[in-house]
C-alpha cells in the first residue's frame, strides 16, 4: 500500500519532468547513477518483460538485468523473455499486473501496442520502467525509460558510409531487424538521412528479425538476385545479422569485408571479432548493460523521487583497428 502511494507520487514527477523535456546522458558503469544500487529495506517485487532472446546484444542485456536486479540489491525478480512475441509479451505484462508486483520493467518488442496494457498497470498504482526500445504510447504512461539513441546510431552508421563509399556508385542492401521495433525504424531512418545525396543507393531492404539465421537467410535472398558482384555494402541492423550474412556470402564464394562491405550494429564479443579479422568493416555500439540504471531508476520511483523521463546511455563507433585494441578488455 506504502509503494503505491510512492508509485504515484513518482509517476507525477515524472510527467512534471516531461512537460520540461528532460532528459540526462548516464553512463551504465556509474553506480551513482539513479538509485545507486544495492538495496536496504524491503524486497521489491519486480517483473522483467524481456523481448526474447534473438541475439548476443540480447544475452548481454539479460544477463546485465537479471545482475542487477538480483537478491542481493534487494530485488524479488520474475523474469519473463517473450521470444519475440508481441501478444505474449502484452500477456506476460498483464500476468504482474495481476501478481500485484511492485514495478514492472519493459524492453518493448515493437513500439506500437501498448496504449491498454500501460493503462492497465497505471490504474493499478504499479510503476512502469522502459529499457532498451521505446515504444508510441503516451509518456505518461510510464515513470521512465533507459536506452540508447538508435537514430543516432543509424546517422553514426551512414557518415561513415557516406565518407567511405559515397562519392562512388555503391549498391546497398539493408538487413533491418524486427518490423515496427523503435531500434530497425531508428537505425534505418537516421542511415538514410546520413546518406542522402551520396552515390549509395539502397537497391533492397528485407527484415531478418535481429537473428544470425533470418540475416542469413535474407542474405542468402539477397545474393541469388543481385549475384557477389552486384552488392557493393550490406548495413545489418545488428551484428547477429552481419554475421549471419558473412556466412552467406562465404558460401556464395565471395569475401566479407572486401567484396562485400559491411557495417552493423552493436559491438558484441562475435561481431567485435568479424570487425578484427576483417569480415566486417565498421561497428556502432549499442551498449547492452542497462541493467544498473534501469534497477535504480525502479527504487527511485518507487522511493519517490523525481527521475527523468528518458536515460540515454551514449555509444561510441569501431574500426577495425580500434576493435583489435579493445576487443579482449570489453566485458560482453
Ligand atoms: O533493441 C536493441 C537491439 O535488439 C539490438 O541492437 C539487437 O541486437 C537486439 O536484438
Amino acid at each position: 500500500m506504502k509503494k503505491r502511494m510512492f508509485a504515484t507520487l513518482a509517476l507525477v514527477g515524472a510527467a512534471a519532468l516531461t512537460i520540461a523535456g528532460c532528459s540526462s546522458d548516464a553512463d551504465p558503469s556509474d553506480s551513482a547513477a539513479p538509485g545507486g544500487g544495492g538495496g536496504d529495506g524491503d524486497v521489491i517485487s519486480v517483473g522483467f518483460a524481456q523481448t526474447g532472446s534473438e541475439s548476443g546484444w540480447r544475452s548481454a542485456n539479460t544477463d546485465s538485468m537479471k545482475e542487477a536486479f538480483s537478491a542481493e540489491n534487494g530485488f524479488d525478480l520474475t523474469f519473463n523473455a517473450a521470444d519475440n512475441d508481441t501478444a505474449a509479451q502484452i500477456a506476460a505484462v498483464r500476468s504482474f499486473i495481476n501478481q500485484g508486483v511492485d514495478a514492472i520493467v519493459i524492453a518493448p518488442i515493437v513500439s506500437d501496442g501498448w496504449d491498454d496494457v500501460l493503462q492497465e498497470a497505471k490504474d493499478a498504482g504499479i510503476p512502469v520502467i522502459l529499457e532498451d526500445r521505446t515504444v508510441s504510447a503516451s509518456d505518461d504512461l510510464y515513470a521512465s525509460w533507459v536506452g540508447l539513441d538508435f537514430k543516432k546510431e543509424g546517422v553514426m552508421a551512414g557518415e561513415w558510409a557516406a565518407e567511405q563509399y559515397g562519392s562512388t556508385p555503391t549498391k546497398m542492401v539493408v538487413l533491418e531487424g524486427t518490423t515496427g521495433s523503435a531500434p530497425a525504424n531508428d537505425r534505418a531512418a537516421g542511415f538514410d538521412e546520413a546518406i542522402a545525396g551520396t552515390q549509395i543507393e539502397k537497391i533492397d531492404s528485407q527484415t531478418g528479425d535481429f537473428t544470425r539465421d533470418g540475416g542469413k537467410a535474407v542474405m542468402e535472398g539477397y545474393l541469388q538476385k543481385y549475384g557477389v558482384d552486384g552488392i557493393d555494402l550490406v548495413f545489418a541492423h545488428n551484428d547477429d545479422m552481419a554475421l549471419g550474412a558473412i556466412e552467406a556470402i562465404e558460401a556464395a564464394g565471395g569475401k566479407p569485408g572486401e567484396d562485400i562491405h559491411i557495417i552493423s550494429i552493436d559491438a558484441v564479443h562475435d561481431g567485435m571479432q568479424a570487425l578484427v579479422d576483417g569480415k566486417i568493416n565498421f561497428i556502432v555500439e549499442c551498449n547492452p548493460l542497462l541493467g544498473d540504471l534501469a534497477a535504480g531508476l525502479v527504487k527511485d520511483v518507487l522511493a519517490g523521487k523525481d527521475v527523468e523521463k528518458k536515460v540515454y546511455v551514449s555509444d561510441q563507433t569501431f574500426t577495425q583497428e580500434q576493435a583489435a585494441e579493445v576487443i579482449d578488455s570489453r566485458p560482453y
